[in-house]
């Protein structure tokens, strides 16, 4: 049984409980006859705030596919957001409607937000460059599928690491795995953030982190690729200069192990050459497709274990959050900067950690 009832972040899934949603995800595909009434009856409610295609599409399918139906936005300007409505407003709203809420949202933290207001389970489809943990079971369930295991591995993930929100879900989630090895490829100024990596020193998670793709493609077994994330860019100047920064070609794959495969949360730009499609070692489009079953098992195991709503008044912390991509930025929830000690505070809704010496 999963004991959360939100999914915001990776590690609201225990390694037991992603495991069970592996079998059950094994099953819906296996059996796909069996669960087509299972979600008879239930409405899924989709806020989308951001554009998204592949997401809030898979979703709508795992939902139609398990009987139940489909209410929502793709599009804020049609929504209530227009007219300065809250994500904790429309989260109460949603409640009074639905069965299960998913959010995305181009600010990090609002499915969070949404999570401690509303009355029925918040699955978060993406906050800004924050976190995507149902892309990460997406990845985890093709690595799952292909490799038989998620553990000893040796994982090549390279572009955006900065603003890539897939990327940081998935090291999250992958650094619980014994015998993970990442090795992290991107320009100096697209690293992953400081969070990430004091995450990975405090759990004596290896990893090394690189410029190119050339030193480690011989090694990896899996290369995790993304885009380059303009829309998180603070100037367009910088996004100009680095876009094209990483192109996975023929020649490259050449030099990678025969069991080797490249994924992609997608949408691809040109990190990716069409060439290596035809690769059989790239999976990107079979992910896509084992993304529609663990969501389906996800929704269902989420409806299963029934919701006890958790709203507290929240007091607000002392010290204020400084990322301008913060929920908090915009919206009057009351500060939440947890005391990490050595006078390091973090944000309980972005995870932004700060540095304060008095
Ligand atoms: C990703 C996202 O939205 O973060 N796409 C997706 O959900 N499959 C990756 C991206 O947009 O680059």
């Amino acid at each position: 049984m999963l004991n959360t009832h939100s999914l915001i972040e990776p590690q609201d899934l225990s390694v037991e409980e992603i495991k069970e949603l592996f079998t059950l995800a094994d099953d819906i595909k296996n059996r796909p006859n069996l669960y087509i009434n299972a979600c008879e009856g239930k409405l899924m409610g989709t806020l989308f705030y951001e554009p998204s295609t592949r997401t809030r599409l898979s979703f709508a399918s795992a939902m139609n596919r398990l009987g139940g139906r489909v209410v929502g936005f793709s599009d804020p300007s049609s929504s209530s957001a227009t007219k300065g409505e809250s994500v904790a407003d429309t989260a109460r709203m949603l409640s009074a409607y639905a069965d299960i809420i998913v959010m995305r949202h181009p600010l990090e933290g609002a499915p969070k937000v949404a999570s401690l207001y509303s009355d029925i389970p918040v699955i978060n489809a993406g906050d800004g460059g924050h976190n995507h943990p149902t892309q990460t079971l997406t990845d985890l369930y093709t690595i799952h599928t292909v490799f038989g295991r998620t553990d000893n591995l040796k994982v090549g993930v390279c572009g955006d690491l900065k603003f890539g929100r897939t990327v940081h879900s998935l090291i999250m989630a992958m650094s619980r795995y014994s015998g993970i090895e990442f090795f992290l490829i991107s320009p100096e100024e697209l690293r992953v953030p400081r969070y990430l990596r004091e995450f990975m020193d405090n759990n004596n998670v290896s990893y090394t982190e690189v410029e190119t793709i050339e030193e480690v493609i011989a090694d990896v077994d899996i290369l995790y690729m993304t885009r380059i994330q303009r829309e998180r860019f603070y100037d367009d100047s910088d996004y100009e200069r680095l876009k094209d920064t990483y192109v996975l070609d023929a020649e490259k794959m050449q030099l990678a192990k025969e069991n080797m495969i490249v994924m992609h949360p997608l949408p691809r730009v040109k990190e990716i050459s069409r060439e290596v499609d035809y690769d059989p070692r790239a999976k990107y489009f079979k992910q896509a497709r084992y993304g529609m079953f663990i969501r389906m098992a996800l929704i269902l195991k989420l409806l299963e274990v029934g919701f006890k709503p958790n709203h507290t008044h929240l007091e607000p912390t002392k010290y204020h959050c400084k990322n301008t991509h913060c929920i908090t930025k915009v919206e009057n929830e009351p500060q939440q900067m947890i005391d990490m000690g050595d006078n390091n505070y973090k944000c309980l809704y972005c995870d932004y950690t700060v540095h304060i010496e008095e």
